[in-house]
């Protein structure tokens, strides 16, 4: 055989993974190979592999009789609109996408060239975790790409789609990374599966209802999104690139923006309703100031009392943060705060400006919030929109009480525009809850207290109070929502911050 033929030879029996009948098992359960996935992922034909010959060099337990070229991961880089990213694909056809030392040396060696030419990673899992056969010698593999999951943190972004049971090591760097999508029905996370929570905890539980996407969009909020099949939650991985820089030194990628920013919208004018518990939908003011309609959301099935998501103003990305009257009145509970302090320091991270709308309550009161770590939790959020030096726009639609006003990118801890509707109320607390503390003696007598809740309400529920201490920069007519905002980052395009050194900050974690 000539080297060319050679060459060829080989190179077929990479792409052949662990056989025909494993890759068709792998299509009976509605899922792809690893590099059909890749071609769903990137571009066209910008697929470029290194490491295909790659085999493991374990000889235990008779695994000198079975190599595959490539050792159950596919590597190599390649462009989603033109962009640069590198790719990992666990091949769950060979030894169950599990990883040896040779594997992880293949991830490492992509992580590596990430970091150093600044561009995103994505990593596609399906995999039964640390090779058994290989013992220590792959736990060690784990180690070295988790720390540099860790070492790129912060640099570039890190994007984990779960494609197939995942286990040990495969839910650690993950859970290590920005973003994590799921495939509903055929992906699982979890650290230890259903037979070893069965022998340890004597609980029966589907892997399912242990780590499905389900479970994990809802419950844990371990990921991001979920979708119905592999090609849909990449071509998500596409669309989300679209929004961040490719490194945290890089600018944002702009695009052109047909959608004109000084066009009003009116029914913005009437969307809050005149009775202060009556909810509305604060999605559409997030619509209606974004390019298009269009809001990437992240985590929309957990927590749902707040919003987070990207969308472009004026064709560059923003992030936002929105507290959602029409769950739980939009109050501020633990999960709400861990959701939205995480998503607020990524934008930090990546110099995405953040858009902050305000409509809450104040913190959920109760003995479960509070065991729960509510304290810390919502310091969480405080510190993360206070150490945040990003371009801070926030917008007071209604509510904005006690210290979730303080808490919600207020002017205090570092806003840098604040705007407030003509309907919004910012106060100690309600009218109500404020009467019945200040005249508990009262109590007695509805008419004096309706009187007392009145009076409350005449002097705290308008945004004057605070406009007339410089609290917030301007009251401004809904409708010119959009405007404002687009004029505010604009404005802000060339904000600098200085920051004491420090090694690094202590967020109350
Ligand atoms: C070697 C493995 C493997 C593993 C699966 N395979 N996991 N080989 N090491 N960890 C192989 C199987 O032998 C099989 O080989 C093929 O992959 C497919 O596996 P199946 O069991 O047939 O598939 P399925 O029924 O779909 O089940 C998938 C699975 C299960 C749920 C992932 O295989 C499983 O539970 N695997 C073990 C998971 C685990 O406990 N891993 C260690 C975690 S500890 P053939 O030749 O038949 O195709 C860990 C430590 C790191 O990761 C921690 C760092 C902090």
């Amino acid at each position: 055989m000539d080297v060319i033929e050679e060459l060829e030879h080989r190179r077929n029996q990479a792409r052949a993974g662990g056989g025909e009948r494993r890759i068709q098992s792998q299509h009976s359960k509605g899922k792809l190979t690893a590099r059909e996935r890749i071609s769903a992922l990137l571009d066209p034909g910008s697929f470029e592999e290194y490491d295909m010959f790659v085999q493991h060099r374990c000889t235990d337990f008779g695994m000198d009789e079975t190599r595959f070229s490539g050792d159950g991961v596919v590597t190599g880089w390649g462009t989603i609109n033109g962009r640069v990213v590198y790719v990992f694909a666990k091949d769950f056809t060979v030894f169950g996408g599990s990883l040896s030392e040779a594997h992880a040396e293949k991830i490492i060696k992509i992580q590596d060239m990430a970091l150093r030419n600044r561009a995103p990673v994505i990593g596609l899992f399906d995999a039964g975790g640390a090779r058994i056969q290989e013992g220590v010698a792959a736990l060690a593999g784990y180690g070295e790409v988790f720390a540099r999951n860790v070492r790129a943190s912060g640099v570039i972004p890190q994007i984990s789609v779960i494609m197939g049971p995942c286990a040990g090591g495969d839910v650690y760097s993950p859970a290590m990374t920005d973003f994590i999508f799921m495939v509903r029905d055929t992906s699982y996370m979890f650290v230890t599966g259903p037979d070893v929570v069965k022998t340890v905890t004597n609980e029966t539980v589907t892997a399912e209802e242990l780590g499905g996407a389900r479970v994990h969009t809802t419950k844990s909020s371990i990921a991001d999104k979920a979708f119905d099949n592999d090609i849909e939650a990449l071509l998500e991985v596409r669309r989300l690139i679209d929004f961040l820089p490719a490194s945290n030194t890089d600018a944002l990628p702009e695009i052109a923006c047909t959608d004109d920013v000084l066009g009003q919208d009116d029914s913005l004018d009437t969307i809050v309703p005149a009775n202060p518990n009556q909810p509305y939908d604060m999605r559409e003011i997030v619509l209606k100031t974004l390019d298009d309609g269009d809001f990437y959301e992240l985590q929309g099935s957990f927590a749902q009392n707040i919003i987070t998501g990207f969308g472009r103003i004026e064709g560059a990305p923003v992030g936002i943060v929105a507290n959602q009257p029409m769950v739980l009145a939009g109050v501020l509970d633990s999960d709400a705060s861990r959701k939205a302090a995480r998503f607020v320091r990524f934008c930090d991270c990546f110099n995405i400006p953040l858009v902050t709308f305000v409509d809450v309550p104040g913190f959920l009161p109760g003995t479960s919030q509070e065991y729960g770590g509510l304290i810390k939790h919502g310091a969480k959020l405080l510190y993360a929109f206070a150490e945040a030096t990003v371009p801070k726009i926030t917008v007071i639609t209604r509510k904005s009480y006690g210290g979730a006003y303080v808490v919600m990118s207020s002017k205090h801890i570092g806003g840098d525009i604040t705007y407030a509707w003509p309907s919004a109320e910012i106060a100690v607390m309600g009218s109500k809850g404020a009467a019945e503390i200040l005249y508990r003696h009262e109590l007695g007598d509805p008419e004096k207290v309706a009187g007392r809740i009145a009076d409350y309400e005449e002097r705290f529920a308008n945004p004057f109070v605070a406009a007339e201490r410089g609290f917030i920069d301007d009251v401004i007519l809904p409708h010119s929502t959009r405007r404002r905002v687009a004029r505010g980052l604009r404005l802000l395009k060339s904000k600098t911050v200085d920051i004491p050194c420090k090694k690094h900050d202590n967020i109350p974690l």
